[in-house]
């Protein structure tokens, strides 16, 4: 049998993308309650446009999500009975610190994820918990500047600590934050960055994300001190660059693509900033604000796994050479297209080997045991007149994601904890803001303009997800119909 026997199987979601109920409870608001879906959207997530407040002329997906605040409970059941082995959810930081720099966190914001949590074990669900997708609250951008400011890590400090505590025993899988590598491509959604007026934004990313690798550093080790049972892991937003063609050119540009995304996991996996990275950036003019203790911490509390999501594989073409090419579209990720491989509705390009790849160059390089917490086809689902989903396109998908990552561990080897596919309830798309991008083996009555009602409904991979976790991975077939 390829997958051991405690496998995590499950799904996975974020806060921002699922939770809804953004004035309830105490929450205060976020950065992504503040991006709307529509033509302003990618221009605010780049931190390129200001938009500190809600008007009249946006809507705002995130404010409602999918419900999962009023409907948790019938969500982990639907999830219980697929036999999801663990649910990755994340923790909206203005829930538990509604302003950021309080001292006091907010209880209501700490019940509701106990309640969820308890939830969850009632139906044997071990929970995944990102501490921070794509989110923080809007006061510490609009009094601090976001992750550019060295306070916010101390304010991440407190929301750790008190999570740690408040959850010993409820939670032992810890990711400290969602594609951290984001900085680079969405630095608002990702670090609350506001890069309109800066006179050095490049300066203003990395500055934002040393501060982010060292939070990141003392969460792994409040969580070891707290309970030595937790487990913590870095996450990036992965998929290999290969290289346009054999020109030597290009090769040497899929590799600086590759190690821009490899520095993260380099620093939080290996404990100090690669060579190669000190040398761009001293190159670049860009200097690493080192703290004193900084450089030790990073080194003493490295991560127990590496996670990462994957949805494809990328091309790089060196400048030289990119007139050759077409890019794909519309993705937060430029890459040249892939002639050799098919490309989604939202052309992203599909590449199950290209998965296997991505795990092997992960585990040749770090080592330690891999979890796949996203994986995805973001498709348009239509419900027939009898109200069915039959979405063979994604169970096609994940049916040939899931062998590759199979053949990754029977014949090569690589020690991977579980697989967490993306968005198991349907919920609104990152990128795009909409909900006709559709990634659930559940399907969600809710639509771009707004409309709906969030009932839920079982789409065909429903069942099949059902039996790909009843046989460990053995059975993937597809039965028709
Ligand atoms: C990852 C994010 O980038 O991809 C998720 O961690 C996101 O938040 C997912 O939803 C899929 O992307 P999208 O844009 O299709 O929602």
């Amino acid at each position: 049998m390829a997958f051991p026997k405690d496998f995590l199987w499950g799904g996975a979601t974020a806060a921002n993308q699922f939770e809804g109920g953004y004035n309830e409870g105490g929450r205060g608001l976020a950065n992504v309650d503040l991006v709307p879906h529509g033509e302003d959207r990618a221009a605010i997530i780049a931190g390129q446009q200001v938009h500190l407040d809600f008007d009249d002329s946006h809507h705002y997906p995130a404010k409602e999500g999918v419900d999962f605040y009023h409907r948790y409970k019938e969500d982990i059941a639907l999830l219980g009975e697929m036999g999801f082995k663990t649910f990755r959810i994340s923790i909206a930081w203005s829930r538990i610190f509604p302003q950021g720099d309080e001292n006091q966190p907010n209880e209501a914001g700490l019940a509701f994820y106990e309640d969820v949590f308890k939830e969850m074990h009632k139906h044997g669900i071990e929970p995944l918990v990102t501490i921070t997708h794509f989110d923080m609250p809007v006061h510490l951008i609009k009094k601090y500047g976001g992750w550019k400011n060295r306070q916010v890590v101390g304010f991440y400090e407190k929301l750790v600590r008190t999570l740690f505590t408040r959850y010993q025993g409820l939670v032992k899988y810890w990711i400290t934050f969602n594609e951290i590598n984001m900085i680079m491509h969405a630095p608002f959604m990702g670090a609350g960055l506001i890069l309109a007026d800066s006179d050095n934004p490049r300066q203003d990313q990395y500055t934002a994300v040393h501060h982010e690798l060292v939070a990141s550093a003392l969460a792994t080790k409040i969580a070891h001190e707290i309970d030595p049972n937790n487990q913590v892991g870095c996450m990036i937003a992965a998929g290999t660059y290969y290289p346009a063609s054999p020109d030597p050119k290009d090769v040497r540009q899929a590799q600086l693509d590759n190690q821009g995304n490899y520095f993260f996991v380099d620093v939080q996996s290996r404990g100090a900033y690669p060579n190669y990275a000190l040398k761009q950036l001293e190159a670049e003019g860009i200097e690493i604000p080192f703290a004193e203790g900084d450089k030790e911490l990073l080194a003493k509390h490295t991560v127990d796994f590496v996670s990462f999501s994957y949805y494809s594989s990328r091309v790089s073409a060196h400048p030289d050479n990119l007139d050759k090419y077409d890019l794909t579209p519309g993705n937060i990720f430029p890459s040249v297209i892939n002639p050799y491989l098919e490309a989604s509705e939202w052309g992203w390009q599909i590449d199950p080997l290209g998965f296997r790849i991505t795990m092997n160059d992960l585990y040749d390089r770090y080592q330690k045991p891999l979890f796949v917490v996203e994986n995805g086809l973001g498709a348009k689902d239509e419900v027939t007149a009898d109200g069915r989903i039959i979405d063979d396109y994604r169970i096609d998908y994940l049916q040939k994601h899931i062998a590759a990552m199979k053949a990754a561990i029977e014949e090569d080897g690589i020690p991977v904890m579980g697989y967490t596919s993306w968005g198991a309830i349907d919920l609104v798309s990152a990128s795009s803001g909409e909900m006709a991008k559709r990634y659930g083996y559940i399907y969600v009555d809710r639509h771009n303009d707004g409309s709906g009602d969030f009932s839920r409904h079982k789409k065909k991979s429903f069942d099949w997800y059902k039996q790909v976790i009843a046989s460990n991975g053995e059975d993937l077939s597809n039965q028709p119909g």
